[in-house]
């Protein structure tokens, strides 16, 4: 009602000028309204955990044509409900519990049935990534499922020990950032050194690719926290060792050869970094074609979270969030990695501002225009618009 009566206002002389006003207008409102959307998404409130994270277009066909290496028999699971039987059920119950979804003691065999215990996992695993809670495994949740991923659980063992179990899991279910239990840090020195190991080094990545990527990723925390990484060579003397190991490497956790999972380190003091030498690494996924091709430098950044106390983070955008990919890259730290380190460490002395502006100030540069130069932009070009329609009134 109210653009039809300005539109009266325009005469003809004018109406080149009243139109290109309207049209600026409505991009620049569009614009604000896409940043709103953006900002809802990277944001550390309730709405992250149910943010749009499942492909909207995602073809089944296209879905079970997905390679999800050692993972790829959970896709003859589509649409299996309670009373359903198969060896990937009882495949499924081993990687539930390894990820801490699913209690099963030391020891115990999974049988292959679709029990009350394999729903309560699936619901749990549903609330945790923010998918529609069904207690099926539908095609969102399997798609989710066999994405690669960090070895660490998501769900802590200190789960299945808390009596008052609903409750935890509503927690578990909107919180973002973890630490690890007794939330351990760096306590004795601030400033860490890391080594490759002389002996399980990737054959995939040139040694100057590798050192730079681990080094940007290195960068990433110590811009926000107060703590410094150094490259030193000799790997008994680093508080941080990484490896590129395959299968068994004899930490009990062993590598599952391509996809799957990734890589996994230890909570701090510890410093062992861990990344399965069989995944296709690469430090440049613009010349990389390989469909399976993981990007180093993402995974290191997430791992070295790890290691210096933070658990994962259900937020989808996080550096934290357990799987990526195969070629995504998802090198930036966001709110919700920042305020998790900084919960733990303090803000460097570069950091600049608040956790808050650190994103908006990063959106400004990436978007066409930032999202407050936006909303004052939209009122400018109101003001203009309404002062120039009472003219011609
Ligand atoms: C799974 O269930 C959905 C919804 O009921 C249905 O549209 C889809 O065709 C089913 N997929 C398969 C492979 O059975
Ligand atoms: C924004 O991102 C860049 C990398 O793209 C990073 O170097 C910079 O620190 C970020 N912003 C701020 C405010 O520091
Ligand atoms: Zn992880
Ligand atoms: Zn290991």
């Amino acid at each position: 009602m109210k653009s039809h009566f300005i539109m009266r206002g325009c005469r003809v002389k004018h109406i080149y000028s009243c139109g290109f006003v309207f049209v600026s207008l409505y991009w620049f409102m569009a614009q604000a309204l896409f940043f709103q959307v953006m900002r809802v998404e990277g944001s550390t409130d309730q709405a992250a955990s149910k943010s749009f994270m499942f492909p909207i277009n995602l073809d089944p066909l296209q879905f079970l044509n997905l390679e999800a290496g050692v993972w790829s028999d959970f896709k003859s699971l589509i649409n299996a409900t309670k009373g359903y039987s198969s060896d990937a059920i009882a495949h499924l119950k081993l990687y539930f519990a390894q990820f801490g979804y699913l209690d099963l003691p030391e020891g115990m065999i999974a049988s292959a049935d679709f029990d009350d215990a394999v729903e309560a996992a699936i619901r749990l695993y549903q609330q945790w990534f923010g998918l529609p809670i069904t207690g099926i495994l539908d095609l969102p949740t399997l798609y989710q499922l066999i994405q690669p991923r960090c070895g660490r659980a998501d769900v802590l063992e200190s789960f299945f020990d808390i009596n008052d179990r609903k409750k935890t899991q509503i927690t578990t279910g909107i919180k973002h950032y973890s630490f690890f239990p007794g939330n351990p840090v760096w306590t004795s020195k601030r400033s860490l050194t890391y080594a490759f190991s002389p002996s399980l080094e990737t054959t995939r990545v040139s040694t100057a690719a590798r050192t730079t990527a681990f080094a940007e990723a290195f960068a990433q925390w110590s811009a926000v926290v107060p703590l410094t990484f150094k490259e030193i060579s000799s790997y008994d003397d680093a508080d941080i060792k990484i490896e590129f190991a395959d299968g068994d490497h004899s930490d009990g956790q062993p590598f599952d050869g391509m996809l799957g999972i990734l890589a996994h380190s230890f909570s701090p003091e510890d410093g062992r970094f861990h990344l399965d030498n069989a995944e296709y690494w690469t430090a440049d996924m613009t010349s990389e074609k390989s469909p399976f091709a993981m990007d180093l430098e993402s995974v290191a950044v997430h791992e070295i979270g790890h290691l210096i106390g933070l658990g994962h983070s259900s937020a989808k955008n996080a550096i934290m969030f357990p799987s990526l990919s195969p070629r995504e890259v998802k090198r930036q730290l966001v709110d919700d990695d920042i305020q998790g380190s900084q919960s733990l460490y303090g803000a460097s002395q570069s950091f600049q501002g608040s956790t808050d502006s650190f994103q908006s100030t990063n959106q400004t540069a990436n978007g066409v225009f930032g999202r407050f130069l936006d909303l004052w932009l939209c009122w400018f070009l109101l003001t203009i618009h309404l002062l120039a329609s009472f003219s011609h009134a």
